[in-house]
């Protein structure tokens, strides 16, 4: 199937204080049509970045980003306006994602502004989202203000602003890290209806393993900065290639969303990079580390149809 989003060679370098920090380096991927990919990895590997890339809200250093055929990377003016109509953020935070003092009807009603959709068609548009995020009868919280809505109530407010332009693909950071567990599940099923329901694309982004599996058919597993894994989740989590793909697995004993966990079973963090980037920039962390690993950078090689490891280890399967 033909790539509804694809990028290729993503990058991105920060200059921070006289140091550069390497963000992203030599990101690919790719979503069809329909297709829900997770990126999964610890806080600061590169998943934001990497998503705000795509979605043309940070400038890449290099790379090339397509969406529905056309070359997006340098997208400027309506073209631009265009493509934020059909790939669409959902926030994180949904305290921040609402101006406070406009009423649920204003900010629904502004992205159809934005986006020049005939004002014959608001309130139609209006209703039918707030029924696809389940706040029936619409008119009880149109008049709303944010701090008058749950925590979760607000997420399905985002979501129905994030749909209510027609998107053919949602990008979720972390779309219910900051909601109550209870909530959670909720969320990340009309999430899922909507992608069924309207063919829409999705792009979930989450340092929890566990809400990848639930909703997504493809994963990739980032480390700072690098693809280290890719291919369907349901194999990638039952046969993890890459060390660090293992450790993240071992940390979901039991995958299920409404759990929290923390700390990963392997030594270090993120921040303990290896001082010299040649070589596997997990090796400082790695149990299976070998003397290669210290002097050659392993690049991603494919395993089997449709799964890439960057990993020396043989066995890495
Ligand atoms: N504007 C910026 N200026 C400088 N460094 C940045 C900037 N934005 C991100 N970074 C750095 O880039 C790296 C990747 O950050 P990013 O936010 O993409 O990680 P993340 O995987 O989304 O983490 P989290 O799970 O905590 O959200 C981090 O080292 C971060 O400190
Ligand atoms: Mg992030």
């Amino acid at each position: 199937m033909t790539a509804l989003l694809q990028a290729e060679g993503l990058q991105k370098t920060f200059h921070s204080r006289g140091r550069e920090v390497h963000a992203v380096q030599n990101v690919s991927l790719s979503v069809s049509p329909g297709e829900a990919l997770g990126i999964v990895g610890e806080s600061g590997c590169g998943k934001t970045t990497t998503a705000r890339m795509l979605l043309r809200l940070e400038e890449p250093s290099a790379g090339r980003i397509m969406f529905d055929g056309a070359d997006i990377t340098n997208a400027h003016g309506r073209h631009l306006i265009a493509y934020r109509a059909r790939a669409q953020l959902v926030f994180q935070n949904p305290f921040d994602a609402l101006n406070p003092r406009f009423t649920i009807r204003r900010s629904l009603t502004e992205p159809l502004r934005n986006f020049a959709i005939p004002v014959s068609e608001h309130q139609d548009r209006i209703e039918s989202v707030m029924r696809r995020v389940r706040l029936v009868p619409a008119e009880s919280w149109l008049d709303r203000r944010p701090h008058e809505l749950s925590g979760g109530q607000l997420q399905r407010v985002v979501l129905a602003r994030a749909l209510i332009s027609g998107p053919s693909l949602i990008v979720a950071d972390e779309p219910v890290s900051m909601l109550d567990v209870s909530v959670r599940a909720g969320i990340l099923n009309v999430l899922r209806d909507a992608r069924d329901s309207l063919g829409l694309a999705a792009l979930y982004i989450s340092h929890d393993l566990a809400l990848i599996r639930y909703v997504c058919e493809q994963t990739i597993v980032m480390y700072l900065g690098r693809i280290v894994e890719q291919g369907p989740t349901a194999e990638l989590i039952s046969r993890p290639a890459h060390p660090y793909t293992r450790a993240l697995v071992a940390a979901v004993p039991v995958a299920r969303v409404e759990q929290n966990r923390e700390g990963l079973p392997i030594r270090g963090s993120l921040s303990d990079a290896p001082p010299d980037p040649s070589g596997c920039l997990f090796r400082n962390r790695c149990p299976s580390v070998m003397p290669r690993c210290a002097t050659e950078a392993p690049t991603l090689r494919t395993i089997a149809p449709g799964r890439m490891v960057a990993c020396h280890l043989e066995g890495a399967m």
